[in-house]
């Protein structure tokens, strides 16, 4: 009989001790309902899976409001991603209907209210992934309920239109591109008007994202359209300035897709009524990318072809023209310190051999990513990059410095100059700058490779927790800081103010000072350093740049 009672008294206490949950929520297409995952005592995440945030879109137009539904939409399964090839380029995936995205709300005793926001963007180079992507060991690599549970923040991740259906562009009316880009959009502004009902704070919404996540984020603070949308913004290995980012020919290049689906006309109206009419399938096909193309001849990086353009509207003008736009919002930056390793062993694939990288090699790249500027370029370039190598460098170092020009040309300097004009341009707004440096944890590279591009993603959002059988505390210790600095910034602006202890206090980056923290699982106040990599921001931005052009991109496609 005493026996019973306790076990009766635990049961009711049990049950009281469960977290709160929202259930049915009321949106402004109808009522949707997710479901609660525990997460510890009086602990849970209610999560909301493919919930509409524009109806299916029409072929290059922009996205529709919803019609809204009756009844209670149950928002328990991801939705498909946006049509795009797959990861091998043999076929395609997703659909069409794939305006989506998905909600992770904290709960403890009582119901959240107020919390901030935070608003994932995926990465891909503009050709592929989705909301939900990754998934390798269980849950999506996106998953947001460690950050959410761990950070005290609403965590919301969103599909967008991607490749040829998400960014063909003919460069002026017709088809005028960044389809995508409005897709993102839509959904922040969907955000912003019913996060409410799920326990968020419209005001306080940050936006953040990857590599084509991060730039998406980037041209998200540069447009027009963003005024007051949101509050600030994190961009993880990518900014609107990255020489890939652009696509400044977009003619030539519907021009390729339509040859490749039979609509080549020489007329171009009949060419794109043409295109208009395809199978989208068979246009999604033709935006792959066919990395045998290059014969030695160009980078990686001219391959990437589908992104967003200057369409004189959402992006009206250059976006370094822009920056007035971003100005308004808090912005916090970096990179992966071998963020362009996966590009330089690509480009020469000798990096990562036995094999040696020779000074001829390194010289060819350095020709390959800097033709437009000719001879002149080749020999400055080569001359900042060879400096500290000595008479007979090692190979290792030769071998690292083919990565640094890649990483320094396609993704660290075009940050350091985005996180300068957004200082610059800012009145109270503050700027956050960061190099990540974590020692890679792909198996078979050599022994220089240090954070590898996308390598930050698995630890800020909580993997090393979620799956702790392959990771060591040390990861668990990396994921914990970087978690708490993202979401402190959320939450206040400042990544050292909020809910979460930080290991170091990490200074913001002004107009006279550049200060970074290398974010790794080791950080002491030796973690902040100055002026990152300076000497190469400035050759690049500087006398790189004042170089007079050779050859233009249309100069480069008559020749092909
Ligand atoms: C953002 O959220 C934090 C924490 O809830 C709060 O202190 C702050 O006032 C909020 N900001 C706005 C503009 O509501
Ligand atoms: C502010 O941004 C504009 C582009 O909008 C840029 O041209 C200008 O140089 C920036 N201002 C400063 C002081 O850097
Ligand atoms: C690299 O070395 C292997 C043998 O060690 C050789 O077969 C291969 O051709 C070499 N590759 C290059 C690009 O030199
Ligand atoms: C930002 O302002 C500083 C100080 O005036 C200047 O040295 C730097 O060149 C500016 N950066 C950019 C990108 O305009």
């Amino acid at each position: 009989m005493k026996m019973k009672m306790v076990l009766l008294l635990v049961l009711v206490w049990m049950s009281a001790a469960s977290a709160a949950k929202l259930g049915v929520v009321q949106t402004e297409g109808g009522q949707v309902e997710g479901k609660s995952h525990w997460t510890g005592l009086l602990r849970s995440v209610d999560v909301f899976k493919g919930v509409p945030f524009a109806d299916v879109p029409g072929k290059w137009e922009k996205p529709k409001p919803h019609p809204g539904w009756s009844g209670v939409l149950k928002a328990t399964e991801y939705r498909e991603r946006c049509l795009q090839v797959t990861l091998l380029q043999t076929k395609t995936q997703g659909s069409e209907d794939c305006l989506y995205l998905n909600i992770f709300v904290p709960q403890g005793l009582t119901l959240s209210t107020n919390l901030p926001v935070m608003v994932y963007l995926f990465g891909g180079a503009f050709l592929l992934g989705a909301s939900n992507d990754l998934a390798i060991l269980g849950d999506s690599l996106y998953d947001g309920k460690e950050m959410a549970d761990r950070g005290g923040v609403i965590v919301v991740t969103v599909n967008y239109r991607v490749g040829t259906m998400g960014f063909l562009s003919t460069g002026d009316s017709r088809l005028p591109g960044n389809y995508g880009l409005w897709d993102q959009h839509a959904a922040i502004s969907w955000v912003r008007r019913n996060i409410r009902a799920f326990g968020g704070n419209p005001d306080n919404i940050t936006i953040f994202g990857q590599s084509a996540g991060a730039a998406s984020v980037s041209f998200q603070m540069l447009s027009p359209y963003s005024k007051g949308l949101f509050r600030r913004a994190i961009t993880q290995g990518g900014v609107a300035l990255s020489p890939w980012a652009l696509q400044r020919n977009p003619m030539g290049l519907t021009k390729k897709v339509a040859r490749s689906v039979g609509c080549w006309r020489t007329d171009e109206d009949e060419m794109i009524a043409c295109l208009k009419m395809s199978d989208p399938v068979g246009l999604t096909m033709a935006g792959k990318i066919n990395v045998l193309l290059l014969l030695g001849k160009g980078v990686v990086m001219d391959l990437l072809e589908l992104a967003p353009v200057i369409d004189g509207d959402f992006i009206p003008d250059e976006p370094s023209q822009l920056f007035h736009n971003a100005a308004q919002f808090d912005y916090l930056a970096g990179v992966n310190s071998m963020d362009g390793h996966l590009f330089a062993g690509v480009d020469v694939p000798s990096i990562n051999q036995k094999n040696a990288t020779s000074v001829d090699q390194v010289r060819g790249l350095l020709a390959r990513l800097t033709k437009e500027k000719g001879a002149a370029a080749i020999d400055s370039s080569y001359s900042v990059y060879t400096s500290n190598w000595g008479l007979a460098p090692e190979q290792d170092l030769v071998k690292k410095t083919v990565a640094d020009i890649e990483t320094d040309f396609l993704f660290l300097v075009p940050t350091q100059i985005a996180l300068q004009l957004h200082a610059n341009n800012s009145s109270g707004a503050g700027t956050y700058s960061y190099l990540f440096n974590m020692k890679t944890r792909i198996p078979g590279l050599p022994s220089w490779v240090e954070a590898e591009h996308s390598e930050d993603l698995q630890y800020l959002f909580g993997k090393p927790f979620s799956t702790p059988l392959v990771y060591f505390p040390r990861h668990r210790d990396l994921s914990g800081y970087m978690i708490a600095y993202w979401t402190n910034f959320a939450r206040t602006g400042d990544p050292n103010r909020g809910d979460s202890r930080v290991p170091v206090t990490w200074p913001p980056f002004t107009k006279y000072h550049r200060p970074y923290v290398a974010i790794n699982h080791q950080m002491t106040k030796y973690s902040v350093n100055y002026d990152l990599r300076s000497e190469y921001v400035s050759y690049w931005s500087r006398t790189y740049s004042s170089l007079p052009t050779v050859r233009t991109v249309e100069e480069e496609e008559k020749e092909v």
